[in-house]
């Protein structure tokens, strides 16, 4: 068929509630902008553990091989009392749906909201005009090198070990991915800049991330300005000056690390949408896709309908914008969550203590109010 198929995972915690303001938002392009969207839902995560006896059914599991991109909430961290044998956690994981789907570069933008500059711990003028992206390698690295795992010595001391691996394919990729999404970003008016961040002084396949991505660059990408950044300077520069970056490539870790600090550039993660994209599939509009927010499952606020929606309602905007290829669409329902922040909408996580805040349902109402104005 012709239409995208969407498949939505609400998964744990606040993800059922934010992801039901997702499906009206994709059933509003779907409806009033008649968008080709077939929009299907299935349960994953701990909920279906305590429905169906498994974290992930083989029936999602052969939805998720069916579909175009995942909409997906949030999983439960599964606390060690809850009885899952770990053959059955290693295959509902999070970090296994990334790997099977090789979604190797996960895309993560950092853009100050107008309307929210004042929740940034930062000051104003440092926020002010701050638009980057990481783009972290995903499936690689120290979150799946092997040996891993504990050890006990004959000693009876314990070693545990863990094992920062990449092949030169696996850089070569993500810099691409880098360098193509940097030409993009200039055509919008962005400086086509590309900042790569390693330990190049103290890790040997820091010094081959480095070389390898200054190889792409030098045969293919001349035109995008290259920066080489140690990740401990990295980390003060995005507090001290964010407005230097524009994409930031880097590894699975500081990836990890880098986008938590950058994501109080705008005050909450609750604002955070992300994107992971793997090449394989065919057709580039065709390649395998999971969206989701950045925060978790956040189950101290669970329940009570005042989790913001906006990060998961982005990350759908980016599912427009990247499996789509609907940047118009996209556009406009960035503007239409730019419109209701503007007009002073906060949901509990963005409003000044003791003010009143909106419910997790008001501000999807509030934003579907927001796309429907014209
Ligand atoms: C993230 C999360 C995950 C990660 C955890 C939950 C495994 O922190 O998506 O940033 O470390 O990748
Ligand atoms: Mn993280």
């Amino acid at each position: 068929s012709n239409s995208y198929r969407l498949l939505i995972l609400p998964g744990d915690g606040i993800g059922p509630e934010v992801m039901a303001e997702v499906r009206r938002v994709a059933e509003w392009f779907r409806d009033r902008r008649a968008l080709p969207i077939d929009l299907r839902q299935r349960h994953f995560g701990l909920a279906s553990w305590q429905a169906h006896g498994s974290l992930m059914p083989d029936e999602t599991w052969a939805e998720i091989e069916a579909a175009d991109a995942i909409l997906f909430g949030a999983m439960d961290s599964l606390d060690q009392a809850i009885r899952i044998p770990p053959s059955e956690r290693r295959k509902g994981s999070l970090l296994r749906l990334r790997k099977n789907l090789d979604t190797f570069a996960n895309l993560r933008p950092i853009r100050a909201v107008p309307g929210l500059l004042d929740a940034s711990t930062l000051k104003r003028e440092v926020v002010d005009g701050v638009d980057l992206v990481f783009v972290r390698e995903l499936t690689g690295g120290v979150y799946f090198g092997e040996p891993r795992g504990v050890e006990t010595l004959s000693d009876g001391r314990e070693r545990g070990v863990n094992t920062h691996v990449y092949t030169s394919d696996e850089v070569e990729r993500v810099a691409r991915f880098a360098f193509e999404l940097a030409r993009r970003r200039r055509a919008d008016g962005k400086p086509g800049r590309v900042h790569s961040v390693d330990k190049s002084n103290v890790m040997e396949a820091g010094a081959m991330w480095r070389r390898i991505v200054q190889r792409v660059h030098d045969a293919d990408y001349a035109d995008i300005e290259l920066h080489h950044m140690l990740a401990d300077n990295c980390a003060m520069q995005l507090i001290r000056w964010p407005r230097q970056f524009d994409v930031i490539v880097t590894d699975n870790l500081f990836g990890d690390l880098l986008s938590d600090c950058g994501a109080m550039i705008t005050g909450s993660l609750g604002m955070l949408p992300s994107a992971s994209l793997s090449a394989r599939g065919g057709a580039s509009n065709r390649r395998r896709a999971l969206y989701e927010p950045i925060h978790g499952s956040a189950p101290d606020i669970a329940g009570r309908g005042i989790a913001n929606p906006l990060a998961a309602i982005l990350s759908f905007g980016m599912c427009l914008r990247e499996t789509m290829e609907m940047a118009d669409e996209a556009d406009r329902l960035e503007r239409a969550v730019d419109a209701v922040l503007a007009a002073g909408a906060r949901t509990a996580d963005l409003a000044a203590p003791g003010k009143p805040h909106l419910s997790t349902a008001a501000m999807g109402d509030a934003v579907l109010d927001a796309l429907g104005r014209p």
